[in-house]
């Protein structure tokens, strides 16, 4: 143990008990519902000393009415928590105005509809609300109270490696600080969007980072505001990026903000980590990620496999560490990027486009589109004199054996841009490549202003 945890231990004991004795309080027999606590601006300037902890429990057989859970529990015979099975560990992040997130049961759901585990919600409402600066300073005694009773699970047979924590937020840097006291044994830790501000310049010590459990994986969809930009876990995905999501208004406030209303509408980006999660627990198609030192790098198309984990592409969702080939020790901090739909279910299809032209007298603007029924994708291209070959990727609902068409128009302005471009070739395929299929190319023609090309392909989506 590191004597920066040692002291840190030291300093805590006293909370530690403290917290262990308010816990022992209230520990009557209660047969109804569980809720998870709300506090209002009032409650917590009372309460402001007491972080109240509570933990609720849901399982298959418990999925509509979450048993309160403690360290008592698991003496008493009407517990639901069964040791013999994995735990998720849900822990929720700031919450600005002292509400119960919504979300939860819904992850918790889809947690159970995929595996039948014990899903322990930590509450730590009274913590987490208000002044973002004072939770900060709780984050961590948080943590310390989750271990307390990881260690009871373990004494009554439970595995740290059959625990899985999911951050949402700041809810990453507890699991994050859990797995820091644990040194690293926890099985795995989910960080959706871990939170940025505070986070980014702070060390592995109080953030999350890839030494805090055995697999740690991290959904960025925030990363310029409540998100933190730098990989935290093994395996991280940079959505559309990881900084502006597809569907959420573009804000361009700053983050003192957070303390008003208006915070429901800007953290649209954070949360998109939250939803796509779930959407990929409910299994209904993959959302795969290529890596890639940038984005730009990606969306330029000179990422197209995985050849950093073996050709295994890393998926978002529950499958062992993140569906990537077991390599020891596995890479880590490795950025993986993928673009996304706006709405549930999310996936898109990643194409690549690439188009040669005969070089270019004046620049060149054209407008690149590929049709399935009647959803389209666009892309612009600028064409420049001084090169002829260009590649970009698009997302694109449905598979490349199902785009029906391709069109190029040339938008370019009537007197200065090139009135005639020459294509030489025009080529879509899609990665990461599953089919092995051959690109579809056109070769050979002129796309006149006023006059736009196109080309229906006659496909089939074989089996293979
Ligand atoms: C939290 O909610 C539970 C109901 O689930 C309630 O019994 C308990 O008193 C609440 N805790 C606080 C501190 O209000
Ligand atoms: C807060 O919780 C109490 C019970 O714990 C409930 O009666 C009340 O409706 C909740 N308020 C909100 C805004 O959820
Ligand atoms: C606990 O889980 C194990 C493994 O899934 C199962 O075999 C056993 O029946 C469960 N026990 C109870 C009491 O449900
Ligand atoms: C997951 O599936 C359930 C049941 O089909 C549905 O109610 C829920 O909205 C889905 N959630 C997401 C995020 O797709």
């Amino acid at each position: 143990m590191s004597p920066r945890l040692q002291t840190f231990l030291l300093c805590f004991l006293l909370l530690y008990v403290s917290a262990l004795v308010d816990g022992l309080g209230g520990g009557q027999e209660e047969e109804e519902c569980a809720e998870l606590n709300n506090t209002t601006w009032t409650e917590y300037r009372q309460h402001r000393s007491k972080l109240q902890v509570q933990y609720l429990l849901l399982t298959r057989t418990s999925l509509d009415c979450a048993q309160r859970f403690s360290q008592e529990s698991l003496s008493k015979h009407n517990s639901h928590f069964n040791v013999s099975r994995p735990t998720k560990v849900i822990v929720h992040g700031y919450r600005a105005l002292g509400s119960k997130p919504s979300w939860v049961k819904e992850l918790g759901r889809a947690l159970l509809r995929a595996q039948d585990v014990n899903v322990l919600v930590v509450d730590w409402i009274y913590g987490a609300s208000f002044a973002y600066n004072l939770v900060v300073e709780n984050y961590k005694e948080v943590a310390l109270q989750i271990s307390v009773l990881i260690n009871q699970l373990q004494k009554h047979g439970c595995k740290l490696e059959s625990f899985h924590f999911i951050g949402v937020s700041l809810g990453a840097h507890v699991a994050g600080f859990v797995g820091t006291l644990f040194e690293g044994k926890i099985g795995r830790i989910t960080g959706l969007d871990p939170a940025g501000p505070m986070f980014k310049g702070s060390d592995t010590f109080d953030r999350l980072d890839p030494s805090d459990a055995q697999f740690v994986d991290a959904i960025h969809t925030d990363s310029d505001y409540f998100g933190i930009s730098i990989p935290v876990g093994h395996v991280d995905f940079f959505l559309n990026g990881g900084k502006d999501q597809t569907g959420c208004a573009r804000s361009r406030f700053p983050s003192i903000l957070v303390y008003f209303p208006v915070y429901g509408y800007v953290i649209c980006d954070h949360m998109r980590a939250l939803h796509v999660y779930m959407s990929a627990l409910n299994g209904s198609c993959p959302l795969v990620g290529i890596p890639c030192s940038t984005y730009e790098d990606f969306l330029d198309g000179d990422c197209v496999h995985c050849d950093v984990f073996k050709g295994t592409c890393p998926v978002i969702g529950l499958s062992k560490n993140s569906g990537i080939a077991e390599t020891s020790p596995i890479p880590k901090e490795q950025k993986v990027f993928l673009l996304t739909t706006s709405s549930p279910p999310f996936c898109a299809h990643h194409i690549l486009l690439q188009l040669e032209v005969s070089p270019l007298d004046k620049s060149a603007e054209v407008e690149v589109t590929l049709m399935t029924e009647n959803l389209g994708t666009e892309q612009r291209l600028r064409l420049r004199t001084d090169t002829t070959v260009y590649r970009t990727v698009l997302a694109h609902p449905l598979a490349l054996c199902e785009i029906s068409s391709i069109s190029l128009k040339n938008t370019g302005a009537r007197f200065y841009r090139q009135a005639e471009i020459h294509v030489r070739s025009v080529c879509v395929s899609e990665f990461p490549s599953i089919r092995r299929e051959d690109p579809l190319c056109v070769n050979n023609f002129i796309v006149r202003r006023g006059s736009p090309w196109s080309h229906d392909f006659v496909q089939v989506c074989g089996f293979y």
